[in-house]
């Protein structure tokens, strides 16, 4: 009988070495809502990493968007431009406002919204831009910012994927009015569901707060700035729990080292499976140099979406978990009922049936990183061959 292999997961949520202490720390303290110490120390941490000027813990990166699309007062007959490659959240924030979210295409060198596109699909209804950057793959910043500024159109920054990354020098996050941040368990650093708001416009900063506080003036009250507090604006209870807080506070304590166990299997991918790309016909994740990542993913572009669905099944049988990407929004069951695409979106559908995402977390043990590069090699594709 042959030695069974353990299955490669794809993702695998980071253990730090305080969380179970934090864990008890907080129940033992009886301050278990939102805004305790871990909080205040997590959210200290995120903004020395991110370089926001303000920034909010949430319940989710989702919660974080919605908060944005509330401060920037989106309602019926306003219109958000996004890429139709980016997670249903960034569109589902916009629509749940009564806004139209306008979806357009992509880049094929990086999956990134193409910022022609964007300009192309500016209306007098257009209200803001919204932006991820793919893998934490920075989006061209200089031309998005010139047609930003060129429209008098807020920025919002979808950074799911790019904590810690950098274009051309500057931090991912901090560019537009307001960035966006996830904390759930597939992200580099987690909190299990988490997310984070980061406040770039002064002069959106205190209605932030209240929008994440129930729409109430609670902080200031805390604070001892009002005697007491009530509802005083629009909002929800957007804030991110103390025992949550207390798992990101340890995760983010321990940035540094995540970040460079990742990159060292991102290296190992790009520079080990170089040549079986050249040599098949396949395009790996190259972002250029001026494009700091945090080795969020680790992708493959196959030549067709046979050879995607192919890949995925010759891994399998290895016993490695690899993933495809988003599906287009714009063809999607509700981008189709709430959005609007003025242009086809013919590279995100390619994009997005090509693309293979391999295992990629840190604490991967190294004959881990190793079966899947071999395994990636061994992968011959057919249309090639037959070619
Ligand atoms: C680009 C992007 N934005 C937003 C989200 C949503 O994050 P959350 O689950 O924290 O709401 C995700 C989740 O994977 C994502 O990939």
């Amino acid at each position: 009988m042959g030695m069974t292999m353990e299955r490669i997961v794809f993702s695998k949520p980071y253990r730090s070495r305080n969380e179970l202490a934090n864990i008890e720390a907080v129940l033992d303290s009886g301050h278990v809502h939102g805004d305790g110490p871990f909080a205040v120390s997590a959210n200290r941490r995120l903004q020395a990493i991110s370089g926001a000027a303000r920034s909010f813990l949430t319940s989710s990166c989702t919660h974080a968007l919605e908060m944005a699309s509330l401060l920037l007062d989106l309602g019926p007959g306003h219109e958000v431009i996004l890429p139709s490659f980016t997670f249903p959240s960034a569109a589902l924030a916009v629509a749940r406002c009564g806004a139209t979210p306008v979806f357009v295409d992509i880049r094929l060198s990086s999956g990134n919204v193409d910022p022609s596109a964007i300009e192309a699909a500016i209306t007098p209804h257009t209200r803001a831009i919204s932006i991820m950057h793919y893998g934490g793959v920075g989006v061209d910043l200089d031309a998005i910012e010139a047609i930003s500024a060129k429209h008098g159109l807020p920025i919002i920054e979808d950074n799911a994927h790019g904590l810690g990354g950098r274009w051309r020098g500057r931090r991912l996050g901090t560019a537009g009015a307001l960035g966006a941040q996830s904390f759930h368990d597939t992200k580099n650093v987690h909190s299990g569901e988490g997310g984070a708001l980061l406040v770039n416009d002064v002069n959106l900063m205190e209605r932030a707060e209240v929008i994440r506080d129930g729409g109430t003036n609670r902080s200031r009250f805390l604070r001892g700035h009002v005697d007491k507090y009530t509802w005083i604006d629009i909002g929800s209870r957007y804030l991110m729990g103390e025992l949550n807080a207390a798992v990101l506070d340890s995760q983010l304590a321990e940035f540094e080292s995540i970040q460079s166990m990742r990159q060292a299997i991102w290296d190992t991918y790009s520079s080990s499976l170089a040549d079986w790309a050249k040599n098949v016909g396949v395009e790996l994740m190259s972002p250029p140099a001026h494009a700091e990542h945090p080795a969020h993913l680790f992708y493959v572009l196959m030549p067709s979406h046979d050879e995607q669905l192919g890949l995925l099944a010759h891994l399998r049988a290895l016993g490695i978990t690899g993933s495809f990407h988003y599906v287009p929004l714009d063809s999607s069951p509700a981008g189709l009922r709430y959005g609007r695409t003025p242009q086809e979106c013919r590279v995100s559908e390619d994009f997005s049936r090509r693309l293979v995402r391999l295992p990629l977390w840190a604490g991967m043990p190294d004959d881990f990183v190793s079966r899947v590069v071999e395994g990636v090699g061994t992968y011959q594709c057919a249309e090639r061959i037959l070619a």
